[in-house]
């Protein structure tokens, strides 16, 4: 009978079984009759133990020869060995029987430290290493339970177009490209069509790739990112809300099921994500402008501000950087400072209209302010989720069009949809590799991405 080729990660099921890996090599120990292979096949890393009398000599000292990354396939006996190093760690193979499939050039990616320069040329490479393969694999989870949660509840995913006629979040990143004998933008949002869609389907989302062209370099920022935009019809800005709170927690708590091995790789404190649970505060953007004012009151007197866990405030290293008066945007350092006053993440809602898009609905008696929501991540993470109740009346709407100084014509579809059967309806975008970024608490947006598109990098 031939043996069955298993994953690492489902070693458990064959224990005191002889079974075959198809791996990598990322490391190897000899020591003395003993060659200890650190093999990697994708789905976790495991210790493989060759017996020196099990082998001919030429096979033997081939193996201790072996250059990283050699690919492999290895038949052996499953050992349960609660010692055993590895992801998951407690199980080990007896090596029986080794098969070089390639014996790998010499890999670029040692285990000495590297500038992130030369990580970011060889990501083809870097993806391999143990936090970029942690960092992707929770990624993939987050992308299932944004869709299994949304599947779950009625919204039917619609694909919205990537070549659009028009700006929908601003002029100022949009990328051109040629149409033809006319131009076209890369989608920045999919949230226009999908106010279509509502009134088609009711509760809808799209999730796919999203762009702009950012101008700056942050750790938060992105040029192509994935982003996921349910839409809803019959829903305010409250009940919007309620839906986020539970979708992020459905998305976190996925995350801390299905991946404890890919976070504790990471060393993530998971006890700052086992309690993200609805409800999530909620403060208006006039409150945190004066909350804002007053900690940088607090930090220019040297009075401690503190967080909510009671110790200080981190990452605001000059007060200076707190600079805000009511009616400006907030910067990456604003989002820093409030989040840690949290412990879960917090939504900031009726910000100035005049800073947001133009089809963000105002509050009645107080147009100055708009049914908008951020939701900002905890530990200074920031916003992860933008969404809005949007203008459901016509005329108002076209007002807020020419206000933009945007044209009319490529927007008449748009204001159709509130001629016929107009309903108050919401929705949100949330971008997926900030959402990475969060819950593995990385520093740098760059890592989510398995093949990042940033200002000054397309390559690989
Ligand atoms: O706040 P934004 O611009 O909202 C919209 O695009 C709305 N049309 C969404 C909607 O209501 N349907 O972007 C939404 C989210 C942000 O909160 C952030 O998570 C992410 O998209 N995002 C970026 N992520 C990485 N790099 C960038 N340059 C990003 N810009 C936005
Ligand atoms: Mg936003």
């Amino acid at each position: 009978m031939a043996t069955p080729i298993i994953s690492i990660n489902d070693l458990h099921a064959h224990v005191g079984q002889t079974v075959t890996l198809q791996a990598w090599l990322y490391d190897k120990t000899p020591k003395g009759k003993l060659i200890f292979l650190q093999a990697r096949d994708g789905t976790g890393r495991c210790q493989c133990v060759m017996f020196k009398g099990d082998f001919d000599e030429a096979t033997f000292e081939a193996a201790k020869a072996l250059p990283q990354e050699s690919s492999l396939t290895i038949t052996g006996v499953v050992k349960a060995d609660p010692r055993a190093p590895g992801v998951p760690g407690g199980f080990e193979l007896g090596v029986k029987e080794i098969a070089i499939v390639q014996t790998s050039a010499e890999y670029p990616i040692t285990p000495k430290e590297h500038g992130i320069e030369f990580l970011m040329d060889n990501r083809h490479l870097w993806i391999r290493s143990a936090r970029q393969w942690a960092l992707l694999r929770v990624r993939a989870t987050v992308m299932r339970a944004i869709r299994s949660w949304l599947d779950g509840r009625g919204f039917l995913e619609m694909s919205t177009p990537i070549l659009t006629p028009s700006a929908a979040e601003g002029t100022t990143n949009l990328f051109e490209v040629g149409y033809f004998d006319d131009k076209a933008y890369l989608a920045q949002t999919g949230q226009l069509y999908n106010e279509a869609n509502i009134f088609a389907f009711g509760r809808v989302y799209c999730f796919g790739p999203t762009f702009r062209a950012e101008k700056s370099k942050t750790r938060r920022h992105l040029t192509e990112f994935w982003m996921v935009e349910p839409e809803i019809a019959f829903c305010d800005l409250d009940q919007l809300l309620e839906i986020e709170e539970q979708f992020v927690s459905h998305i976190v708590q996925t995350v801390l099921r299905e991946n404890a091995n890919e976070l504790k790789t990471l060393d993530r404190d998971v006890s700052k994500l086992a309690h993200i649970n609805p409800p999530f505060p909620r403060i208006t953007y006039d409150d945190a402008v004066a909350k804002l004012i007053e900690m940088q009151a607090s930090l220019r007197a040297d009075t401690p501000v503190l967080r909510h866990d009671g110790k200080p405030l981190e990452g605001i290293e000059d007060p200076a950087l707190l600079d805000i008066t009511w009616g400006m945007d907030f910067g990456a350092p604003h989002e820093t400072a409030l989040t840690q006053l949290y412990a879960k993440p917090v939504f900031v809602t009726g910000f100035p209209t005049a800073i947001k898009a133009f089809y963000m609905e105002p509050y009645p008696g107080r147009p100055e302010v708009c049914k908008s929501a951020d939701l900002l991540a905890p530990e200074g993470y920031g916003e992860i989720i933008g969404g809005s109740e949007r203008i459901s009346d016509p005329t108002r709407l076209e007002e807020r069009i020419r206000e933009h100084g945007l044209p009319m014509d490529p927007y008449r579809w748009y204001v159709d949809l509130r001629k016929y059967g107009s309903v108050p309806h919401s929705g949100f975008g949330l971008g997926v590799e900030r959402t990475v970024t969060w819950i593995c608490g990385t520093e740098h947006i760059r890592e989510a991405s398995p093949f990042p598109r940033l200002i000054n990098r397309m390559y690989p």
